[in-house]
């Protein structure tokens, strides 16, 4: 597994990370404790021991469930063996960073997870009406009660994230983005720069840069989703040259599509993560093993072209 640097903290991290949205949040499937149990033994023992949750998926389940199969483990899967991650600020109908609700969040994630911490506190969505004053109490009371290590952020513009940072004490160390070959915005704007091409209009005001001039880390979800509910760009017809030529390279590099588009991401220079969603543990493993490809620079800027982006 690829290792990355949390660049504000130094600590070292697994490059790509367990997404649990999709492992229960979706469906009203039954829950097996034990296939899971084993899902998380295989990230582990494979390198993957990095997990990224949110109380809103499934509405607390998928953070219940979690717990659920981690407990079987008993002594053999150590609370300090992992690194777990959740989000607050989403309800039903509306976004939530006060502090009253932002400590009561986190003491349900907490009881959900089995936990008594989390590694990482991100707040999910900016909310319109948040108060930075207020977050800064919260997350002091997190850190000082040993809830909660280290604090991020969510879906943040530069100027957001510089409010919130203004009055938090804690170092602000991620920003968690939408990020694929189909979703690069944050990458093709600065491509296109001072162009009238759709690509160089700047959708979050800069961030990809921002946050490596701030050395905060990049977390980019959905890296395999054409965008969150339409399905994965891997196999669709709707992008033919950029399926042929992944799948070039998985013949070159001795993985799949999803190694390659991951590998797409991680050779980029700003250090992301990326969070993977996959439920099936074969499929997780062989991007583990993808994680270590290095890409040319000519095949990354191919890949980019064959998802329909250009060079002005
Ligand atoms: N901060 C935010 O606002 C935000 C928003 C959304 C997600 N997230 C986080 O990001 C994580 C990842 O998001 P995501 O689940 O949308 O990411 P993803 O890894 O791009 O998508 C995973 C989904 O794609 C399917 N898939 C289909 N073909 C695939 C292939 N060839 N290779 C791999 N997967 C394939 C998977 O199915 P199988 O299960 O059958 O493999 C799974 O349903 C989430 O779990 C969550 O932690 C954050």
């Amino acid at each position: 597994m690829k290792k990355i640097k949390i660049r504000k903290t130094g600590q070292e991290v697994p490059a790509l990370v367990v997404g649990c949205m999709r492992q229960a949040g979706f469906t009203d499937q039954p829950f097996d404790a034990q296939k899971m149990n084993h899902f998380i033994h295989t990230a582990v023992e494979n390198g993957a021991n990095y997990f990224d949750h949110a109380d809103i998926y499934g509405m607390g389940r998928s953070e219940s469930v979690f717990g659920e199969a981690l407990a079987l483990s008993g002594a053999s899967l150590k609370r300090e063996d992992l690194i777990i991650q959740s989000k607050c600020g989403i309800r039903r109908g509306f976004f939530d960073s006060s502090r009253d609700h932002i400590l009561e969040a986190v003491d349900g994630i907490l009881q959900r997870l089995q936990t008594e911490y989390l590694d990482v506190l991100l707040l999910h969505r900016p909310d319109a009406l948040i108060e930075p004053e207020e977050v800064a109490e919260a997350f002091d009371k997190l850190y000082h009660d040993g809830k909660v290590r280290h604090f991020g952020v969510s879906n943040y513009t530069p100027g957001q994230i510089a409010l919130l940072q203004k009055y938090v004490e804690q170092e602000l160390v991620i920003n968690q983005m939408e990020c694929s070959i189909v979703h690069a915005g944050m990458i093709t704007f600065g491509i296109e720069a001072n162009m009238k091409t759709p690509g160089s209009v700047d959708h979050d005001g800069g961030i990809l840069d921002y946050c490596r001039l701030h050395d905060i880390t990049l977390q980019a979800w959905s890296p395999f989703q054409i965008s969150l509910h339409d399905g994965s760009f891997i196999d669709s017809p709707e992008y033919p040259e950029l399926n042929a030529k992944l799948a070039e390279l998985a013949e070159k590099y001795d993985t799949d599509k999803a190694g390659i588009s991951l590998a797409w991401l991680l050779r980029h220079p700003a250090g992301m993560q990326v969070l993977a969603g996959t439920s099936k543990e074969e499929r997780l493993v062989r991007m583990i093993k993808a994680s270590e490809i290095v890409l040319s620079r000519e095949e990354w800027y191919a890949i980019y072209l064959a998802a329909g982006n250009i060079l002005p």
